[in-house]
């Protein structure tokens, strides 16, 4: 059998069906593109008949992306497969997902049909699927709690009508890693036609065994791994991509397995995942945690001082974190700046080095020394999409004192129209949000706002990260600023201009007469 396990990363379907507020294309398409980086075999990146939105993103990821097969997901119904093949026949290489639920509870319960019916729609649904690509991936939902007899027969009939990746989930994190390990075993050993397919496991962290349980499957012959970075996903989340992905290099001596990923792009990508979904990531988080390689007991220091290898079992760079520190000040020319971020492993595409470097000299003469965090820092406040028709800030002042209210005037441009508005408010952010909230004539409501440090030292970047709600929908926005005040004003605007292309998408979908279907998808 191949030593080389697969890996479906699913960050920007399951794990951004969990988020607070969907992400825009932009943003969808800066985690695909890294995620290509990484390595991904597959990356499954929406649900394209969910919504206009999605179609649109799934779209335009299979057009841009080229080193990893692109996958959207579909119920076992045409409608949904017909949506895959639409939005993914651009592509170069394409999968169609199609799933249906096989445990008693969920086909007795929510489905209320019969278990041979379901058997029936996923037949017919995967050969619909085939008509449209030969890559096709069957899941049985909530197989970790499916009768083994049941499960069996499913995984014959679907091979058999086509499908050639078999995916097991445990969708509800219930399975302990030898008993998943033993499901496995038995499809191994039950279904006659089992070498046809790839067999595929998505493990939930509902008891925080999605990791354990995904490598006692590949352990037992899976040889595709579903999973996402951070872990992010519904609930409790998914199994984490780096934490399986380091698993099985650094223990290939018991496993004997491989991956085709990068190492060194994950701490990367892990950062850029948690900053464009405004999922922090745990400090004590393996592979990835601002903790995962700093060792604070005095023994340890020591032993750490004596030789690495005393408390670590692998190196930070070996995941991509650079210890280097090179000294940047305002003195520090393009050149320099460039060479920096070819060493972090930016391409000089990934950005443009102009805009970064007039960012890194305000910065500089604002704080002294800059260093990597704070240069990364500025690169995603440069990548926040900046349409001729939205909304910037061009002046904002805010007064607040230890009285009973502040206030705040504000001049908006939008294209060529400028609005100036001020208000009061019971603090500085409280009559800044009141200001730009008349100017805009939206109404929104902020359900979510945080203010953290972003950067190095107590002089790094303070980052506004918020979550605004409009029409039912909720909206992400960040802004980074030396000022935490500018910064909050920065991502409330990032947030209004993303709600702004949502009216624009409702009005062309209005114009063609295109139904929302978001609300009647159900089940996953
Ligand atoms: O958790 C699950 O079962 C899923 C399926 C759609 C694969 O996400
Ligand atoms: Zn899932």
């Amino acid at each position: 059998m191949d030593n080389t396990v697969k890996i479906f990363d699913t960050t920007l379907r399951d794990g951004e069906q969990a988020l607070m507020s969907s992400l825009s294309v932009h943003e969808k398409l800066q985690i695909a593109l890294a995620l290509e980086r990484l390595g991904v075999d597959i990356m499954e990146v929406g649900f394209p008949v969910s919504s206009p939105g999605d179609f649109e993103s799934v779209q335009t990821i299979a057009k841009t992306v080229k080193n990893s097969i692109v996958c959207g997901l579909s119920r076992a119904v045409e409608g949904d497969i017909q949506a895959c093949a639409d939005a993914l026949g651009v592509a170069e290489q394409f999968r169609i997902h199609t799933f249906i639920s096989t445990s008693d509870v969920h086909v007795q319960q929510k489905l209320k049909r019969e278990f041979s019916d379901v058997e029936a729609m996923a037949v017919s649904a995967v050969k619909f699927a085939r008509k449209f690509t030969d890559d096709v991936e069957f899941s049985c939902e909530d197989a970790g709690r499916t009768p083994i007899d049941n499960l069996c027969r499913m995984v014959e009939s679907a091979i058999k009508a086509g499908a050639n990746t078999i995916n097991i989930p445990d969708t509800v994190g219930y399975t302990l890693p030898h008993e998943f390990g033993g499901i496995i075993t038995n499809l191994f050993e039950r279904v006659p036609n089992i070498d046809q397919a790839t067999i595929s496991v998505h493990c939930h962290n509902d008891l925080g065994l999605s990791v354990a349980n995904s490598i006692a499957a590949v352990n037992a012959g899976a040889r595709q791994i579903e999973c996402t970075i951070n872990g992010i996903g519904e609930r409790a989340g998914n199994c984490s991509l780096e934490e399986v992905a380091m698993i099985m290099k650094l223990r290939n001596d018991i496993l004997g397995l491989n991956t085709n990923i990068n190492h060194t792009e994950i701490a990367r990508t892990s950062r850029l995942v948690s900053q464009i979904c405004n999922m922090p990531v745990q400090s004590n988080k393996a592979i990835v945690g601002a903790n995962a390689f700093s060792h604070s007991s005095g023994i340890h220091q020591d032993g750490m001082l004596k030789s690495a290898n005393t408390y670590e079992i692998m190196t930070p760079e070996s995941v991509g974190i650079s210890k280097t520190k090179l000294n940047l000040t305002s003195r520090s020319g393009r050149h320099v700046i460039k060479h920096r971020m070819a060493e972090l492993g930016y391409k000089e595409t990934d950005f443009d080095l102009e805009d970064l470097y007039q960012d890194f000299l305000a910065l500089a003469d604002k704080k002294g020394q800059v260093f990597d965090d704070d240069l990364e820092a500025l690169l995603f406040k440069n990548q926040q999409q900046d349409d001729a028709d939205s909304y910037k800030i061009e002046y904002m002042n805010v007064i607040a004192g230890s009285g009973d209210f502040a206030t705040a005037s504000i001049k908006l441009a939008c294209g060529d129209e400028v609005k100036i508005e001020s208000a009061t408010g019971n603090g500085p952010v409280d009559a800044l949000y009141c200001a730009i909230k008349k100017a805009v004539d939206i109404d929104f409501e902020v359900a979510d706002y945080k203010i953290s440090n972003k950067g190095s030292g107590e002089d790094g970047l303070g980052q506004a990260a918020l979550v605004v709600s409009w029409q039912g929908r909720n909206f992400h926005g960040y802004g980074l600023e030396t000022d935490v005040i500018d910064a909050s004003g920065q991502a409330l605007i990032h947030a209004i201009n993303s709600i702004m292309r949502a009216q624009q998408v409702a009005r062309l979908k209005e114009q063609a007469g295109i139904e929302t279907q978001k609300e009647k998808v159900q089940g996953i």
